[in-house]
């Protein structure tokens, strides 16, 4: 028999990682994928949503596309076009015309299905944290009902915007803060863990091999020839520049990938504060390690099986082939 399908809706502000989150999300075909709800992050509300829309098309999901919030709570830092392009996807202006929002918003959406799903819903989150932040001050139930919430956001250590600080969480900390102390069964999975993740010279071959003859062949190598294009333009040291073209990092995917399977990760219980008022290190994700701050509030994400995550990123484009 055929096992039932785990209920998910996917919260982001796609952004070429997004992209690749949401088809491993639906290519490995575990997930009733019920809704996107795209958020403000790495370019405005009104691309993400058409990005949102347009994969959702492209990728055969059939889920309801419902738009989340176009700004932060409340402040305002500087979007990510240097890394994702002009329109979010390595440039490409999507075409929308004949495609259709679902009324109403994100953050009712989501209460709507944890409501109908009585339990079972599954979030993964991989933009700053707005729309769920919205639905918890809106419907604080929200939280008990959720089965697990999956983040891409924070770090451990470094920053990929400020020193401290990684982006999503930069750009609505305030947003976070609500979200780690809510209640949510929450798992963490932060930039250092991401970065460590990453795809090396032959894992990308492979990458554009096996997109070969599938349906997303098309966006699989848009985003390979722009990413190493636009790495030039990263606000980061010639060294790094250069680490980075061979390691493609591609932070949303690894949070999908603990998403399918927890136990490709390695986690532990902790205790982490979002600091909102830092003057350097607003957005960054301070750990409690010693275990000041009494209970842990979220599974962190220590590591990822960067062998399994490729094997597994590999296996979801496959399912794209045509005609199968
Ligand atoms: C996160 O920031 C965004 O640019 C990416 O889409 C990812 O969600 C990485 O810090
Ligand atoms: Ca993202």
């Amino acid at each position: 028999m055929a096992e039932k399908k785990r209920p998910l809706i996917i919260d982001c502000d796609p952004g070429i990682d997004d992209a690749e989150c949401i088809l491993m999300l639906q290519g490995c075909g575990q997930f009733d994928i019920l809704g996107i709800t795209p958020v403000h992050g790495n370019v405005s509300l009104d691309k993400t949503s058409a990005n949102a829309l347009y994969l959702n098309e492209k990728y055969g999901i059939n889920a309801k596309v419902v738009k989340g919030a176009d700004k932060a709570i409340i402040v305002r830092h500087p979007r990510a076009e240097y890394a994702h392009g002009d329109t979010g996807l390595a440039g490409l202006k999507v075409k929308t015309e004949d495609l259709t929002f679902s009324e109403g918003y994100a953050w009712d959406f989501i209460w709507e299905k944890a409501k109908e799903y009585e339990g079972e819903l599954e979030i993964a989150a991989v933009g700053p944290l707005t729309n769920i932040a919205l639905a918890v001050l809106k419907h604080p139930e929200i939280t008990k009902m959720v089965k697990r919430l999956v983040i891409m956001g924070g770090s451990t250590t470094f920053g990929n915007v400020t020193e401290y600080a990684e982006f999503n969480i930069h750009q609505d900390p305030h947003a976070a803060k609500i979200v780690f102390e809510a209640g949510f069964d929450l798992t963490m999975v932060g930039l250092d863990c991401c970065v460590n993740t990453y795809l090396d010279e032959k894992d990308k071959k492979d990458v554009v091999e096996a997109a070969q003859g599938t349906s997303v062949c098309d966006v699989i190598e848009d985003f390979d020839r722009f990413e190493d294009e636009s790495i030039d333009n990263w606000p980061i040291t010639e060294d790094k520049k250069a680490y980075y073209r061979s390691h493609k990092v591609m932070c949303d995917a690894v949070a999908a990938a603990v998403c399918i399977d927890p136990g490709i990760a390695v986690l532990s219980d902790k205790h982490v504060i979002v600091d909102v008022d830092g003057k350097m290190t607003i957005g960054q994700t301070v750990v409690d390690w010693f275990g000041f701050s009494g209970a842990p509030n979220l599974h962190l994400a220590m590591s990822v099986d960067r062998e399994r995550f490729v094997n597994m990123y590999l296996e979801c484009i496959r399912s794209y082939k045509e005609g199968e």
